[in-house]
């Protein structure tokens, strides 16, 4: 190879890296988020679907949601009741092996999260309350089947540090919840790796997908 051809191809290859890098987190084949939007038929469905593309009605209220025990929750939080009875279990045995897992956010309404979503715009630009925070109507925390969960280290931001972490991970699923948001799924999901939030979907769901290591999304798509 001479000189020349030699400098075009470091050219190229340059080129191509620099373009990797600015298109890494383009996603071109997946779904197109928040376009071809679908309002929820069954919103009270265990299951249910509650994403980028499929949306709650504004005035949904779950039918059932009951106050969690203040053992395990920051203050006043409501969840569904079958949720909220997983979730005190889970937390009750969780405790017995001397961990600490805390509810700090659970059943958020419509105009709640439109005014959580307008303060990330407010504070740090749509692009970044888009990678985080869902667009009223988009999130799962009004199914009353979400909870967001701080270990010991008292700090719902931190959990992944927690001692708690790790046996959240490995156990949420037998009580019926699965990490909503793993790492390197956000072309799936639609949302960055959040290691703080769980969604209630029943135990034998849970069950296949923590075997599967899918999210509910993949789940839905069998
Ligand atoms: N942080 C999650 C995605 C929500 O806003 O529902
Ligand atoms: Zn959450």
């Amino acid at each position: 190879m001479n000189e020349e051809t030699f400098k075009k191809c470091v050219y190229v290859v340059l080129f191509l890296l620099i373009a990797i890098f600015f298109t890494k987190d383009i996603n071109f084949f997946g779904p197109k988020f928040y376009r071809d939007v679908t309002e929820i038929e069954d919103s009270k469905e265990l299951t249910v679907l509650v994403n980028k593309n499929y949306k709650l009605k504004e005035d949904y209220i779950p039918p059932d949601l009951e106050q969690i025990s203040l053992d395990y929750a920051t203050d006043e939080k409501y969840m569904r009741r079958e949720a909220k009875e997983a979730f005190e279990h889970l937390s009750e045995d969780a405790r017995q092996m001397g961990y600490q897992i805390i509810a700090t956010s659970t059943y958020r309404s419509y105009d709640y999260q439109e005014k959580l979503y307008d303060y990330y715009v407010q504070m740090k630009g749509q692009d970044y309350a888009d990678s985080c925070s869902a667009r009223p109507g988009h999130s799962e925390h009004q199914t009353g089947l979400a909870v967001d969960v701080m270990g010991s280290n008292q700090d719902y931001d931190l959990f992944e540090q927690s001692i708690e972490f790790n046996w959240m991970k490995e156990n949420s699923h037998k009580y019926g919840f699965i990490l909503r948001y793993p790492s390197r799924k956000e072309k799936i999901t639609g949302f960055k790796y959040e290691p703080w939030h769980y969604r209630y979907v029943g135990r034998e769901v849970a069950t296949i997908i923590y075997k599967n290591n899918w999210t509910l999304e993949e789940y839905k798509e069998q």
